[in-house]
């Protein structure tokens, strides 16, 4: 039995005395424990061994006191074990040398036996479980397809992601046939990632939101639905489809559909007025706002949680927290929330 289990309850919509708090990328660089590691280990042995992975997801739940932890790993996991070979270049990001261009790369990609080949995420997985001691909950993750498309064909970050967008319209049925095999590893990875110790999942799109509203419910949407569909019979699943506020509406009528993460572009009662407590919200505390002093993180964050209200909703950031985060204003965020009394 979990002795903090708010992340669930509010994924429920259960009744609850306060929101739980976690923080996206919340096992990272703005913590000096992490940095340690991060000097002795390159990315993907941090990734790649279940011991480091195990100790890097447990720092956040030591200092900060969040309440949930997620795993250390990479969405880009996937197309690694699919075959492509992902480089994760310091100060720079990741790099995909050879990028999906033609039928011919799509056709050469692994489906059958890709989510078997990750078996260290699924021991760090059981491992951080049983270390946990059911302090919180454990979160599980994947990249959405459309944004796992954009890395493949793009081949590393990009403000817009053009080439690979250019791809979905010039080429749909490949980008459809791309799509669908992302779709397929993902789903039996999510689910070996529940069966491991993950008792939520959430996917990342992180960059629908540069779809338009017609384009996200032909290159976004119906995988994202496919996951869901697969995935909640197994654990609740949180969808952020960051910037994609126009699909709030009909993603909330999905009874797949547990959690919504949204970001600082849109207004808490809008995004209630559109979901209308048929889901959960998470969010969407502005990540640069971790700059300003802890007294007024601690009204701003005050002012946030008023307006969702406190159930059916998980306060977190809008988007990941970066490394330049004072230690002190992280954990000034999250103690706001945890004090928060109606
Ligand atoms: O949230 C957590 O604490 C768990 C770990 C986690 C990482 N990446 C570790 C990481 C999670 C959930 C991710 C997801 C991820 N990875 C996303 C979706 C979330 C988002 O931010 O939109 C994306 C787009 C990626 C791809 C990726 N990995 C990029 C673009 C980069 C480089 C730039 C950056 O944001 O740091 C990475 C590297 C990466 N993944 C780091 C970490 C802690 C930093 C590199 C390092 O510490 O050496």
């Amino acid at each position: 039995m979990l002795k903090n289990d708010l992340l669930l309850k509010a994924l429920r919509k259960e009744k609850v005395s306060r929101p739980p708090v976690w923080m996206m990328r919340q096992a990272g660089r703005y913590l000096p424990e992490y940095q340690v590691l991060k000097a002795k280990y390159d990315f993907f042995t941090r990734v790649q061994t279940p011991e480091l992975a195990c100790e890097i997801t447990l720092q956040p739940i030591d200092s900060m006191g969040v309440d949930a932890a997620i795993i250390f790993s990479d969405i880009l996991v996937i197309p690694q074990v699919m075959g492509m070979t992902v480089l994760m270049e310091e100060g720079k990001g990741p790099l995909l040398p050879n990028t999906i261009k033609s039928a011919k790369d799509v056709d050469k990609l692994e489906v059958t036996t890709a989510a078997e080949n990750l078996k260290y995420v699924y021991d760090a997985l059981s491992l951080t479980k049983r270390e946990l001691n059911n302090r919180v909950p454990l979160i599980g993750f994947a990249g959405a397809p459309f944004t796992l498309l954009c890395y493949m064909v793009e081949g590393k970050g990009s403000k817009g992601f053009d080439k690979a967008k250019s791809f979905c319209f010039t080429q749909p049925d490949l980008s459809a046939s791309l799509l669908q095999k992302i779709t397929d590893v993902t789903i039996q990875y999510l689910i070996r990632q529940i069966k491991a110790g993950a008792d939520v999942v959430q996917i990342f799109d992180s960059w629908s939101g540069l779809l338009s509203p017609d384009d996200f419910d032909r290159f976004a949407l119906p995988y994202l639905l496919q996951i869901a569909e697969s995935v909640s019979p197994h654990a609740p699943v949180i969808l952020f489809p960051k910037g994609s506020n126009y699909a709030l509406s009909s993603l909330s009528q999905n009874k797949s559909v547990s959690g919504i993460g949204i970001d600082w572009t849109i207004r808490p009662s809008v995004a209630r007025e559109q979901t209308q407590h048929r889901v959960t919200l998470q969010g969407n505390f502005d990540p640069s706002k971790l700059l300003l002093p802890p007294s007024e993180i601690r009204k701003e964050v005050h002012h946030m949680i008023s307006e969702f209200g406190v159930n059916g909703y998980i306060a977190n950031l809008g988007h990941g927290i970066m490394p330049h985060i004072p230690v002190d204003h992280a954990k000034a965020f999250v103690d706001a929330v945890k004090e928060y009394q109606e």
